[in-house]
């Protein structure tokens, strides 16, 4: 499936009007979310995978996901309203809408048994950039819940500018959300990502690869440890 930068661009504009943020500028509305279908795909996805879209906003990545995955595939959690019912006026097509069904839920608590199914993908795009500790943990714990056993977790993060520190410690978002217009950036070390996993059986590997990223955030590959799978 292919989607023209010219339909992109002609999207991003009128999300523009709309006063809808979808994340960046026009390019990265089409690159960005160009980057969430072939992450996917580069680590397994296939058109049959359950994918959970963590923060879906207005739809950028899921424009390119939801044509590509079958039918009662897609689910996107988001809790700005306004944002993502523009996003399903705007950026997806009404008969792509209909005929996939993708599932959304509003909870801004990382709440994912709310859809009362298992993921074999989690994508988190430019979401560990602006939550907490508590936030990424509260993830960790319900990907570990609410996954299949090979489930997969593509998360993009930023590293601190200080590589000894381990980024910001507070307790809640940094950046727009559905309370905030104020912009802002949460960084995080792999250091310290790599022991929220282990202490929940998980390991991440940092995708250093730049063909396999897109701007100045970097993928993350998020699994069960062997021992936790063979259980
Ligand atoms: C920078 S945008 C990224 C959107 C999307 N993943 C993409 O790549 O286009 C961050 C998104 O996270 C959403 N968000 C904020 N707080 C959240 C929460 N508690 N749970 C889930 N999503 C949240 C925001 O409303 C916003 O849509």
């Amino acid at each position: 499936m292919t989607i023209s930068r010219e339909d992109s661009a002609r999207i991003y504009s009128t999300l523009d009007k709309s006063g809808v943020f979808s994340g960046g500028s026009q390019n990265d509305f089409h690159d960005a979310g160009e980057n969430q279908l072939a992450i996917l795909t580069h680590f397994g996805l296939t058109a049959s995978s359950m994918v959970l879209d963590i923060g879906c906003g207005c739809l950028r990545g899921g424009r390119w996901l939801i044509p590509y995955l079958n039918s009662d595939c897609y689910f996107g959690v988001e809790p700005n309203v306004e944002m993502l019912e523009i996003g399903k006026k705007i950026v997806i097509d009404s008969k792509i809408l209909q005929d996939k069904k993708p599932k959304f839920n509003t909870n801004s608590d990382f709440e994912f048994d709310v859809f009362g199914t298992t993921f074999d993908y989690f994508i988190a795009r430019s979401i560990w950039t602006h939550a907490s500790k508590k936030q990424i943990e509260k993830m960790l714990d319900q990907f570990v819940r609410h996954s299949s056993p090979s489930a997969r977790f593509l998360t993009s993060y930023m590293r601190p500018r200080i590589p000894f520190l381990d980024g910001y410690k507070g307790e809640s978002w940094v950046g727009k959300s559905h309370e905030s217009d104020q912009p802002g950036i949460a960084r995080h070390s792999l250091r310290w990502i790599e022991k929220a996993c282990l202490n929940r059986g998980l390991k991440v590997s940092s995708i250093d690869e730049p063909k396999l990223n897109y701007g100045a955030q970097i993928w993350l590959l998020i699994e069960r440890t062997q021992e936790d799978t063979d259980l």
